[in-house]
């Protein structure tokens, strides 16, 4: 896919049922880098091997599929997001992207690992996505993870809906955008299906955010659109500008705007 049928494609996709959104790929990448500089810690985790079949679930544009094939090892990396799947294609033409819902894969090859960085808390249905990672992996194969776990984000999101509630938009107020698991929830769902778990943490992580002005109402703009595609967008900009006024007092520090991030980090073997 080229840059402009990527555009026609978001034109096409631009009537947006609540909580859906599309992804903006360059934006990605230009402001909220630290998604994928902070995975690489999670790659020395997953430490892959020269030679080893890898499979990067919710790989986004691709940044962390190339540093592990960086290491030697032959990647595959899968999104649902057709804007980010034809960005990795674009920047790493030579790892293998394939356009897949985390919840319903099958490939031909079985893997060595499987990684995700802050990609599983999108995913709602938890379990297919649990099944297909473990249906993929070999025997003994490892799994290393880490998404957005319990309390995640709960100063920005109980800002969203207070604001959202207040203009009368109770419906948006409603959806669940995200799946933050605690880490007994996402442990006793990967043993359930199999896996033995072989370290799992749930650890604060404010993160810094790249935009010092609008870092809140960016970040909302980048990955909370679900909430606001349905409203008009004169409304939407006094919303973001009423929740970032709200924050303010616990996420903006020494000039910069923070995410309440808290992650879950998880290891397992099949
Ligand atoms: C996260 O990485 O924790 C996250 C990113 C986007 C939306 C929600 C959570």
């Amino acid at each position: 896919m080229n840059l402009a049928d990527e555009k026609n494609m978001s034109k096409e996709t631009s009537v947006l049922r609540p909580g859906e959104a599309t992804w903006n790929a360059g934006l990605y990448d230009d402001k909220h880098s630290f998604v994928s500089k902070y995975g690489e810690d999670l790659v020395n985790v997953l430490n892959p091997l020269p030679g080893e079949k890898i499979l990067d679930v919710g790989c986004g544009t691709g940044y962390l599929a190339n540093v592990i094939l960086q290491k030697g090892t032959q990647v595959t990396g899968i999104d649902s997001s057709p804007e980010m799947i034809a960005k990795a294609k674009r920047e790493y033409p030579g790892i293998d992207f394939k356009l897949i819902s985390a919840t319903d894969f099958h490939l031909d090859i079985l893997f060595d690992a499987v990684f995700s960085n802050a990609a599983l808390h999108w995913v709602l249905d938890k379990q297919s996505a649990i099944e297909c990672m473990y249906d993929c992996l070999k025997p003994g194969g490892r799994f290393a993870m880490e998404m957005g776990g319990k309390g995640n984000v709960k100063y920005i999101t109980d800002a969203v809906k207070q604001v959202l509630l207040k203009h009368g938009f109770k419906k948006e107020a409603g959806i669940n955008l995200w799946y933050f698991p605690s880490l007994g929830e996402y442990t006793s769902l990967l043993e359930v299906k199999g896996f033995r778990v072989t370290s799992a943490y749930h650890y604060d992580r404010d993160t810094k955010l790249d935009d010092n002005a609008n870092g809140i109402k960016d970040w909302l703009r980048m990955f909370g659109a679900g909430f606001f595609n349905t409203i008009d967008p004169g409304i939407v900009n006094d919303i973001l500008d009423e929740v970032q006024d709200i924050l303010k007092l616990v996420l903006f520090r020494n000039g910069s705007w923070y995410a309440d991030y808290k992650r879950l980090r998880i290891t397992a073997i099949k």
